[in-house]
């Protein structure tokens, strides 16, 4: 590129490091601590990483948190009897079942019985609706932080072209509902999309959530666009997201890197949702 360009990495683990020093903070004034449960199926190896982080975090916060975990085979009744009882147990304000779940477990069925209010996933149907009607209760974690990091740079979202590449439950539709709420103009293309490129090239904001290494390359990248990539992904050792960084840093305007751009932020976000469950749950002001 003949003239100089700057482009502005977005530090998700920056940003993520001060939701949490914050939150510790009122954690630490506040009469309740805010209780998380979270509930692993299996040995997924991802899986059980995003635990880990989660419940590092929950802990460094100062949450209090109970970690279930079960075997691949564990009965599907079984575990609508732990969630119901999570349900009605006082210290625990957030509930999250880490997906995805083995086949034989309807996963609609388990969503459905997590009370609501200690939805800190976001993803019972309830509060998918809520997030459609514009009025959301819970923000799914990933979307939260998506949206914390595009607030921190201080664009307007309203009336910008913004593509999600990915139509998943967990971070395409509700990354989509919320720009669109936020009156953006949103496309949502996937698997099937035909000519994905002509897509993306036009995007003002660009979020990719594949997990296909390197999809995103500098030529289909609108120059001065927003660039949000929510993959991770291993290539020849490293872990890498579904933006080829070192390409289309040269064409972005802001660009979040793989690690330590979104992944952070997902799981500061599931903290504040916990947070502000708790405040919902003992009435107090937020
Ligand atoms: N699996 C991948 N991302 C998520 C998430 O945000 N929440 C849950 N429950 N499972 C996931």
């Amino acid at each position: 590129m003949s003239q100089e360009h700057i482009t502005k990495i977005l530090s998700g683990k920056g940003l993520a490091a001060k939701i949490r020093q914050n939150l510790k903070y009122q954690i630490a004034k506040s009469k309740i601590q805010p209780g998380l449960a979270v509930i692993l199926v299996g040995q997924d190896p991802a899986s059980e990483m995003y635990v880990r982080f989660k419940s590092q975090a929950s802990n460094e916060v100062g949450m209090y948190l109970e970690t279930i975990e079960l075997p691949e085979d564990v009965r599907e009744k079984k575990l609508l009897k732990i969630i119901e009882k999570l349900n009605k147990n006082k210290k625990i304000h957030g509930i999250l079942v880490q997906l995805p779940l083995p086949a034989h477990i309807d996963v609609p069925l388990i969503l459905e019985t997590i009370d609501p209010m200690k939805d800190v996933d976001g993803f019972n149907p309830e509060n998918v609706g809520w997030l459609s009607a514009g009025a959301p209760e819970f923000i799914p974690a990933t979307t939260r932080g998506i949206w914390s990091l595009v607030q921190s740079t201080n664009i307007t979202v309203a009336g910008k072209y913004v593509v999600m590449v990915g139509a998943s439950n967990i971070v395409g539709k509700p990354t989509a509902q919320m720009f669109l709420n936020h009156e953006a103009t949103v496309t949502v293309c996937h698997k099937k999309t035909k000519d994905l490129a002509g897509f993306t090239k036009k995007a003002d904001i660009l979020i990719s959530a594949t997990g296909v290494p390197h999809l995103i390359k500098a030529h289909m990248v609108k120059p001065g666009a927003m660039v949000i990539d929510v993959g991770t992904a291993r290539l020849n050792g490293k872990t890498v997201g579904d933006v080829d960084f070192d390409q289309v840093k040269e064409k972005a305007s802001y660009i979040t890197p793989v690690p330590g751009g979104v992944g952070p932020m997902t799981v500061a976000s599931l903290l504040q949702n916990t947070w502000d469950a708790m405040c919902l749950i003992e009435d107090i002001e937020n």
